[in-house]
């Protein structure tokens, strides 16, 4: 999939920049292929432009923010929250009023900007833990990491890694068999939930993070949320009665490359577990998953009918989201875009005559069970 020949994909919200970053002035980042200057108004209200002055195309990026509207630094064009120029100090024969630059919806959850190109098909993803009592929430990362957001979407819900990519921090290689999970669909088709038990080591850094002094192993009863189509929720309940949740989003930056937003929340206090020390080790444990990932390819195959990939049962939740997001594109008249050939590339079970070693789509769906 390339996601910036997907439409679809611009009818959903992305968080794209923390609000406390916008302090500084202007900012761009660039969504789904488009480029985008972010910047807060006179009473601190987001706004999302394109980058573009239409006079000379330099980046608004690069302007700043006078008496709450934005000012083009090539010439000093000044627009308003509603894209309208508003200011020529040269004074021109332009009308003002009629010159405009594009303005997208903006939104604010959890201390980020959210944008939605095109009006959403969903609502912003709401994490009960955020603003709840007890909680505390810790930001973790903004970076942009180079695959694609579904890689990352596939690779928080396959259980059958944690043994190989996170052997260092909380993976048992000697233990590779993956947890069983229950998936469960959402009505709308925009998502799923995912419950599974995990058992893990406990590293020193992690024993830290978890405030378990000695412990080596414990267990993680995990339940899971995927938003199409690159948000997630995953909260990990330990034994101690410790909740660990993240939040992460993989916003689609291009083709090649996703914006890494992840924030932590937890019902502990910082006398307990201290926050550099939660951070550190999700840091080691997303070190390793983006070592993987940045080696997987970013046009990620969708359509399961190119057998593009092969598959294995722990790899069901990776498979409903394809399934899912191939349904929406067919119900908004849209297929998938890629730049595979129209062959696929692993022959079929028909094909080859015999037992094919790896799992069907259907199979994996069915190896799912309730209760795990
Ligand atoms: S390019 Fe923006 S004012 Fe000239
Ligand atoms: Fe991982």
């Amino acid at each position: 999939m390339l996601v910036t020949r997907q439409p679809l994909l611009r009818k959903f919200w992305y968080p794209v920049i923390p609000l406390a970053l916008l302090k500084e002035g202007p900012k761009a980042f660039t969504l789904l292929g488009r480029d985008l200057v972010l910047w807060v108004d006179g009473q601190g209200t987001p706004v999302a432009m394109d980058d573009r002055c239409p006079h000379r195309h330099a980046k608004l990026s690069k302007g700043w923010i006078e008496n709450g509207q934005l000012l083009c630094g090539y010439h000093g064009w000044t627009y308003n929250a509603e894209g309208r120029c508003t200011r020529i100090p040269q004074k021109g024969d332009d009308d003002p009023a009629n010159i405009s630059v594009p303005r997208h919806r903006t939104a604010e959850r959890f201390g980020y900007v959210w944008v939605a190109l095109e009006e959403p098909l969903t609502t912003l993803p709401e994490i009960e833990e955020d603003g709840a009592p007890g909680f505390r929430r810790i930001y973790e990362f903004y970076e942009p990491w180079k695959c694609s957001g579904l890689r990352l979407m596939e690779n928080s819900f396959d259980n059958a890694h944690f043994s190989f990519v996170h052997r260092h921090t909380f993976g048992k290689i000697q233990a590779p068999e993956p947890s069983k999970m229950n998936l469960a669909p959402f009505a709308d088709g925009f998502g799923f939930t995912m419950d599974t038990v995990v058992p893990v080591k406990n590293v020193p850094l992690s024993q830290r993070s978890l405030n378990m002094p000695g412990v080596a192993e414990t267990v993680r009863h995990n339940t899971g949320i995927w938003w199409m189509p690159f948000c997630r929720k995953l909260r990990m309940r330990y034994p101690t009665g410790l909740v660990h949740t993240i939040f992460t989003a993989a916003t689609p930056i291009n083709d090649r490359s996703s914006q890494i937003v992840q924030i932590a929340y937890r019902n502990d206090t910082e006398a307990e577990a201290k926050a550099a020390d939660i951070i550190a080790f999700d840091r080691a444990v997303v070190t390793e998953d983006r070592d993987v990932l940045e080696s997987t390819t970013f046009d990620t195959p969708v359509d399961l009918r190119r057998r593009e990939e092969l598959h294995m049962a722990s790899d069901a939740p990776g498979l409903l989201m394809r399934r899912q997001l191939l349904a929406k594109f067919a119900e908004h008249g849209e297929e998938e875009a890629h730049n595979w050939g129209d062959q696929g590339r692993f022959p079929t079970t028909e094909q080859t005559g015999a037992n094919h070693p790896f799992a069907t789509e259907a199979m994996c769906l069915e190896m799912t069970y309730a209760g795990a």
